[in-house]
């Protein structure tokens, strides 16, 4: 009998049907790429280097494993599979490695600017809403995003961590509002074992500028995505392959007025963003 199918056998006790399956079909891809490419020794051990300093990359603010799914595609590949299911619902992308639990919970028009110094603001507001046009109150919205350097708050120890970040909950007709500023491209990290493939692959580390939202409704499918910047130069080469069209908006500059100071309390001019999230039922 080959190593492949005693391989492939020993793992056929496993109770649970899904993860038999799982496991039993990746040893199996493993097996027949092995064989394809004829994989010696070296290239083997090289294979195994990688993986454990990537491994040994991670810790609670950095996710290098992550980062690796997203720029063999994988990642993309994955939400494709698990929410596509219906055009009426904004699309997902990818999750990225930046993302930290637990941030401030903020009111509605909140900034989550906590050190931006003097910053143009930016309103970013419209409402959560499902497929039916209803209005979805009390959606927990998590958001973050880059600061003018490029970098996110964890991966940067001059930042305060909850800087670009906060959690807001939906208001009683769906709206939201967060003031913010704008956020800038940036190239993923290049100091670890994804920098020295895409080196060696001549990739772009560039990411078009992006705003990431994690929304989470109670009887909803959670939505994880990003809203981009219209005209950014990254748009049509995102290291990540994260872009989707109907996730590019533009952003329009404002006036500050009565109605701007009361509602968001803007006195000085702004950019404005308007986007409509809508979630698909469980
Ligand atoms: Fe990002």
């Amino acid at each position: 009998m080959s190593v492949t199918t005693q391989a492939i056998q020993s793992f056929q006790r496993i109770d649970n049907a899904r993860h038999r399956t799982l496991i039993g079909a990746l040893v199996k891809k493993l097996h027949e790429y092995i064989n394809e490419v004829q994989l010696t020794e070296a290239e083997w051990l090289q294979a195994i280097q990688f993986l454990t300093k990537t491994g040994q990359l991670c810790h609670e603010q950095r996710q290098e494993y992550i980062l690796l799914s997203d720029v063999l595609g994988i990642s993309m590949l994955v939400d494709e599979i698990n929410h596509q299911k219906s055009e009426a619902q904004t699309p997902s992308t990818v999750f990225g490695p930046f993302f930290i639990e637990n941030m401030p919970l903020r009111q509605f028009a909140d900034s989550i600017v906590v050190e931006g110094g003097q910053h143009r603001p930016l309103l970013i507001k419209g409402n959560i809403r499902n497929i039916q046009g209803e209005a979805i109150a009390n959606a927990y919205i998590d958001i973050w995003q880059t600061a003018n350097n490029g970098m996110y708050s964890g991966q940067d120890t001059e930042q305060q961590i909850d800087n670009l970040r906060g959690v807001f909950v939906s208001q009683d007709d769906g709206a939201y509002a967060v003031k913010s500023m704008l956020p800038v491209s940036y190239q993923i990290p290049s100091d670890g074992t994804v920098g020295q493939l895409l080196n060696y692959a001549k990739r772009s580390f560039w990411r078009p500028a992006h705003i990431h939202f994690k929304i989470v409704a109670e009887g909803y499918q959670p939505l994880v995505t990003h809203l981009f910047l219209e005209n950014d130069k990254y748009l049509q080469n995102d290291a990540v392959f994260g872009v989707k069209d109907r996730l590019i908006v533009s952003h329009v500059s404002k006036q500050a007025d009565v109605q701007s100071q009361a509602l968001y309390g803007l006195d000085c001019d702004y950019d404005l963003i308007e986007y409509d999230f809508i979630l698909s039922g469980v």
